[in-house]
């Protein structure tokens, strides 16, 4: 049988691939699940059923697959705006907030998705939490020099930070900018916006990744009774 994890993604990421209009310019995601909506645009452009849309890619990981799939790529430089934004997230609270960089891609996921005109999130239903801070640390992309005292002032805060190491890979992760991530655990985020300016406000950080009051529709993927489903938050 067919994993129910991989399901719900498939099927999320192929219902948000659906709201993408011929003719506009679309941020790509990072993450398992929006490399099906990208996989799923360049089906839908394949066969004439979607025609003229360029992509902007969050990710090395994304400009990766737009060009397997053929969808293709300009950067913000090329263009004035971006109509529509598809991307994955790490938590997601009843206010529609997220907590993304799981995969170290929040600082550029974070340009893309705030300048869209309509940002959308797919998730698995296994994301939806409470409150952020919940089950997943907040990723924080720092700059290498400054991960002492961005660590200390991170302790100050209350925060419990750890340096995100490499899996297959000796050593720190290195992202996408060349910088590395600190993930920090709180014990409650009660403001998530007052803490995504605070974290902001560290010398040295260059983003974290906390997205507060910028979704506009989340997705999410549910499987019941073995059948996968999607619903709107
Ligand atoms: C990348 O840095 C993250 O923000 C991703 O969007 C997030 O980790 C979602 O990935 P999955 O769809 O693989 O869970």
């Amino acid at each position: 049988a067919e994993d129910p994890v991989k399901l719900m993604k498939q099927q999320v990421g192929k219902a948000a691939a659906l709201r993408v209009q011929s003719n506009s310019i679309v941020g790509l995601g990072t993450g398992s699940t929006t490399a099906y909506t990208i996989e799923y645009l360049g089906d839908r452009l394949k066969s004439g059923d979607l025609q003229n849309i360029v992509g902007i890619p969050t990710s090395f990981q994304a400009e990766v697959l737009a060009k397997q799939y053929g969808i293709p790529l300009t950067t913000l430089d090329a263009v004035d705006r971006i109509d529509i934004a598809i991307d994955g997230a790490d938590e997601v609270d009843p206010q529609k907030n997220l907590i993304k960089g799981g995969g170290a891609a929040h600082t550029r996921e974070k340009i893309v998705d705030y300048l869209a005109e309509q940002f959308i999130v797919v998730v698995d239903s296994s994301k939806i939490v409470d409150r952020l801070g919940s089950s997943f640390p907040v990723p924080v992309e720092v700059i290498p020099m400054a991960i002492s005292p961005v660590m200390q002032a991170i302790k100050k805060l209350g925060g419990k930070p750890e340096l995100r190491m490499g899996v297959k890979k000796a050593g720190p992760v290195i992202t996408d900018q060349g910088n590395m991530v600190i993930d920090v655990r709180f014990d409650a985020i009660d403001d998530p916006a007052n803490l995504e300016k605070t974290l902001n406000n560290i010398p040295g950080v260059l983003e974290n990744g906390i997205f507060v009051g910028v979704t506009d529709l989340v997705l999410i993927g549910e499987v019941k009774d073995g059948q996968p489903s999607v619903r709107e938050l």
